[in-house]
Formats: structure tokens, sequence, C-alpha cells
């Protein structure tokens, strides 16, 4: 396990943030970890090097007349180094599609920004057992339009839409089965391995059973990353 990426959604006053932020300082982990707050927050003191800063959402767009939007030139400059594109909340609230995901992940990696990008399937998909037809439609509407060294530097993140928020976790053989296939069409279609992340309610419990699922390389926490008692026992759990 190498990546914990914490999505603080639109969570924490800036006081309960900076409260946060200062109950990790001295955080001894082995892992990568990064911490996507509010956007509001991402020009604050960030007194971290082992922890890296990560941002939500990105503008479609360069710099220029685009209000309320921040760039990927932006985010750089205050210091991010990787942002979430196409979380479902955002495929739903906003009705996000490749139309957006395709512009935002060419921004950022022209400023060197990892995307981190999240796939995942409804309750209705994965009860008609249509889960791999979809992922593998997410993930091809975005990379059939890449170039291939832009592709391998691309995090997939898989989260079930179902297990968001809802304390319910696929068994590790529904994740394992959902993962491998994700691998294998992207080696067969790609020619690339990518670094793959699950997310949907992870916590301190189901933690020690989720890292038994070795081909994957990380977690993607929501509500468990704003808490810092629990935040702290999964960064710091041994394998
Ligand atoms: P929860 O961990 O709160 O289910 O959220 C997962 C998520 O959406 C992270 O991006």
């Amino acid at each position: 396990m190498k990546y914990y990426v914490c999505n603080h959604k639109a969570n924490l006053s800036k006081e309960e943030y900076q409260d946060l932020l200062r109950s990790l300082k001295d955080l001894m982990s082995e892992y990568e970890v990064i911490i996507c707050p509010s956007s509001c927050y991402l020009g604050m003191d960030f007194p971290f090097h082992k922890m890296s800063l990560g941002s939500q959402d990105v503008s479609k767009s360069e710099n220029g007349p685009h209000t309320g939007e921040v760039t990927a030139s932006q985010l750089k400059s205050l210091g991010v180094g990787y942002t979430l594109v196409g979380h479902s909340e955002r495929r739903l609230e906003l009705k996000e599609t490749s139309f957006e995901f395709i512009p935002k992940i060419n921004c950022l990696l022209k400023n060197d920004i990892t995307p981190i990008f999240c796939i995942g399937e409804s309750e209705n998909v994965q009860k008609k057992e249509k889960t791999r037809d979809i992922l593998r439609q997410q993930i091809t509407q975005v990379y059939d339009s890449l170039e291939k060294e832009d592709r391998e530097k691309i995090i997939i993140a898989y989260e079930p839409i179902w297990a968001i928020g809802t304390k319910v976790v696929p068994s590790n053989l529904e994740i394992c089965n959902v993962v491998e296939d994700i691998l294998k069409f992207v080696k067969d279609k790609y020619g690339i391995k990518p670094v793959v992340l699950y997310g949907g309610s992870v916590n301190e419990e189901n933690i020690s059973e989720l890292k038994k699922i070795t081909m994957l390389d990380g977690f993607l926490l929501g509500s468990v990353s704003l808490n810092k008692d629990s935040l702290t026992k999964i960064l710091t759990k041994d394998e």
C-alpha cells in the first residue's frame, strides 16, 4: 500500500482544518499521504514535507476570464501535487462527464499535477451485474483522448457509488474481481499498468482487512479523514 488520499469534500471550518493539520504534524507514516482540503484552504500554510497537498477539483480552462474557477497553474503555484477528477459527487451533482474530465486532466498534466481519476458504478448497475462494462466505459471515454505517456501518469480511484458514505463496503473478493478487471483491461487496451486505489466507507475498523488486497496501491478516504484520531490510526497501522 502506498497512497492514502484524504478527500475532505465540503467539510471543516478553517479552525477545524488547521487543528487537523496540527494533529498530523508529527505523524511518522510510511505512506504517501495526500490531503485534499476544500479549495478555500489550499493557499494556507501546509507545514509538511512528507505529506502532499491535493485539490478536489480544477478548472478545465487555462488562466483567463472564468469567474469562480481555479486553474491548474494556480494550483501548481500553491504547491498542489495531486487533483481528483471525475468524483461521483461531481458526476451526479454537477453532471460532469468526460467532456470536462479530458481538458481537466490535460491542464493538470501540463502543470505536472497528478490526476486521480475516479470511477465507480451505481447500485443499480451493480445489481444488474454491469459493473465491468460501466467502468470500462468510464475509462475508455477519457483514456482514448489522451496520449500514452499521459495515460501512464494517471492514478485510478475505484469508488463504488453505493459504498460512498454508506458504511457498506464490498467484500475483498468483490473489490479484487473489479480491480483485476480494471488492471487487465487497461493493460490489454493501452499497454500500461495503472496505480489503482479503492475508496468508499474505508474506516479504522475495516482498513486491516482491505489492506490484504495486495493489488491495490492505496485508498481514497472520505469521512474518516476528517477525524484526527481515526485518521492517525489508519496512517500508522502496520501492514
Ligand atoms: P467515504 O469514505 O465517506 O465513504 O467517502 C469516500 C469518498 O467519496 C472519497 O472520495
